[in-house]
């Protein structure tokens, strides 16, 4: 087998991936181990924009930035990481700028921003423009341009290198194994420090707005070594995805003046958010979507509803909230200005649906979206291995995978692009800096044996179950009983069925033999990561016996700070999950109902 050997070892080729090994080469022999080749991550899905309080458009600051984030995450999220990623978020969105990111642009040249939910002007509680965008592509030109960066400064990359174990040595992270796609060989990678930015896991729901490679490899690959994951209950579901199909409609339409309508042609987004409407966050939006459509105000008697960016539509809306521009004059849209600022959209909706957004209304449903919960870590991005925040030297995550916490129970939209380049780029400081202080922690001898077993069980399986099977019912229950609505009975139903699955996965057998390109045989690793995100998700949803932010149970409607303003940590052990708590870093807000 293969040994290679660098200081910093960064797990992912995404934003957060790429924004670290920026950072950490300028200091450490750094290598990035992707899956997929680095361009292709998810990251290039993400459309809306960026958050930061630049002020470009009307009077902004970082601290109501940081009270949203907090009030957004329903008082769940740690206050002192939020402070410091909202604090920093204007200097990191200008140091986008000058790597070269094509921002749109205001006719004065700086960068152009938009209103989006849950950010708010904290004096009159109304809608704050604060996405930073490149028209509906944002994401997709960070990638990019942190590409470019990386090839600039010559970083090494291993693309379609499949990370499948962490591999530790006296405690310290000491390397991982990865599985090259085009050889199916089993290389070791010794470092003196890893990074997991290997993003979330959306793939555990039927209806996603992720891609593929959603499969929460670096939660399940910790899990795994003894480490726990962090507030898994909480997974956001967007509340405009494609009908059907998941695909993400960017909350930058809903920004641009789009709105919600049901059946009726109602807004009905003014009766449970009367200020901040269609702008409420998404929690919010998500769960009066379904109400909606329970109480038959679906389209069509169907389970969607529409989003309306005609400009007749956001014209007389607008007119009727009074909007205005930031210079003061009514707010009006034309069809030329749609189509500039979100062409990516106009485009999705004609190929998928056949639908021409400029001059008809999108049939959108809620779609799992984000993972609030992960990897534990602090704001300098190191790995916690229990409740007591006991660091695990040489071990970062940061980005989608990790769980800082900065979104607690619900992000607000454009934090996650925030996440990733704040994040990402602590993490390649943190990991450089502890690199030049350490030496290489000898290999243990057994280092790859895990991975071998793994590997030759699932290559040797009796073939009686289909991994497709498995999949799609592992997907159904989880999006009928662990999603936007919660009770206890659905979720006890939803763990024994994940576990009976996990039973049946046992029987699995790769159809594929062969060595070179075996996507069929990491397709089903892959799923036994689902599996066992699935089941700490539905174990920890279960045991939280409250509502709050994106885990909303009908059978306990209210938020218990009393009981359950704590994080939950969870072990994966034989098949059981265990969990502890740990109280949430509360410094200047205290927690309060959230008002929209
Ligand atoms: O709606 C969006 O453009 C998504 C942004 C986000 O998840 O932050």
């Amino acid at each position: 087998m293969k040994t290679h050997q660098y200081e910093v070892l960064i797990i992912g080729g995404g934003g957060a991936g790429l924004m670290a090994a920026i950072y950490a080469s300028k200091g450490a022999s750094t290598a990035v181990l992707s899956k997929l080749y680095p361009t292709r991550s998810h990251t290039g899905a993400a459309q809306g924009g960026v958050g930061a309080a630049l002020g470009n458009a009307e009077e902004d600051r970082p601290d109501w930035h940081t009270y949203d984030t907090v009030k957004g995450s329903d008082y769940l999220g740690d206050q002192d990481a939020i402070k410091f990623m909202c604090d920093v978020a204007p200097e990191v969105v200008y140091e986008l700028e000058h790597m070269g990111l094509p921002f749109s642009r205001n006719p004065d040249g700086t960068i152009a921003q938009r209103p989006f939910g849950g950010h708010t002007n904290n004096n009159t509680g109304k809608p704050v423009t604060r996405a930073c965008y490149a028209a509906d592509r944002t994401g997709h030109m960070i990638l990019q341009t942190l590409y470019q960066q990386c090839v600039k400064n010559k970083v090494t990359f291993f693309d379609e290198y499949h990370v499948v174990d962490l591999i530790t040595a006296n405690g310290s992270a000491a390397g991982v194994i990865a599985l090259e796609l085009a050889t199916g060989e089993l290389h070791i990678f010794h470092g003196k420090t890893v990074i997991f930015a290997t993003g979330g896991h959306g793939r555990v729901w039927e209806v996603t707005s992720n891609a593929y490679a959603y499969t929460g490899d670096g939660v399940a690959i910790t899990l795994r070594r003894g480490i726990p994951a962090e507030d898994m209950e909480f997974f956001q579901f967007h509340p405009t995805g494609i009908y059907r199909m998941g695909i993400l409609i960017t909350e930058g339409v809903r920004g641009e003046g789009g709105v919600l309508l049901n059946n009726k042609g109602e807004r009905f987004m003014d009766r449970y958010a009367p200020t901040v409407k269609d702008l409420a966050s998404r929690d919010v939006v998500s769960r009066a979507m379904y109400l909606e459509m329970q109480d038959g105000l679906g389209i069509n008697g169907n389970r969607y509803l529409y989003l309306d960016v005609t400009p007749e539509t956001v014209n007389k809306y607008a007119a009727l909230d009074g909007r205005t521009r930031p210079d003061g004059s009514a707010f009006r849209i034309t069809a030329e200005e749609i189509l500039s600022k979100l062409p990516d959209i106009i485009d999705f909706c004609h190929t998928y649906l056949g639908v021409d957004p400029v001059t008809q209304p999108m049939p959108v449903q809620p779609t799992a979206h984000y993972a609030m919960g992960g990897i534990p870590t602090n704001a300098r991005t190191e790995v916690f291995i229990d409740e007591k925040d006991t660091i695990m030297p040489g071990l970062y995550a940061a980005g989608e995978v990790a769980c800082v916490s900065v979104h607690g129970a619900n992000r607000l939209g454009t934090n996650s692009l925030l996440d990733i380049v704040v994040f990402g780029k602590e993490a390649g400081l943190r990991a450089a800096e502890f690199s030049r202080g350490a030496s290489f922690q000898p290999l243990p001898e057994d280092a790859a044996d895990f991975s071998c077993e793994q590997f030759d069980r699932l290559r040797n399986g009796s073939g009686k179950e289909k991994a497709a099977d498995i999949a799609k019912e592992m997907k159904e229950v989880m999006n009928d009983h662990v999603g936007v609505f919660r009770v206890e009975d659905g979720m006890a139903m939803a763990l024994d069925k994940v576990r009976e699955l996990k039973e049946r996965y046992k029987e699995v057998r790769v159809g594929d033999q062969g060595d070179v390109y075996n996507t069929d045989l990491l397709n089903i690793w892959e799923l036994s990561n689902l599996l066992d995100l699935a089941e700490v998700t539905a174990a920890s949803a279960l045991a939280r016996k409250e509502s709050r932010g994106a885990h909303a149970r009908d059978d306990y409607q209210e938020r218990d700070d009393k009981k359950w303003m704590k994080h939950t940590m969870a072990w994966l052990e034989d098949n059981e999950v265990e969990l502890k708590y740990k109280p949430v870093t509360i410094t200047d807000y205290k927690p309060k109902k959230r008002v929209y």
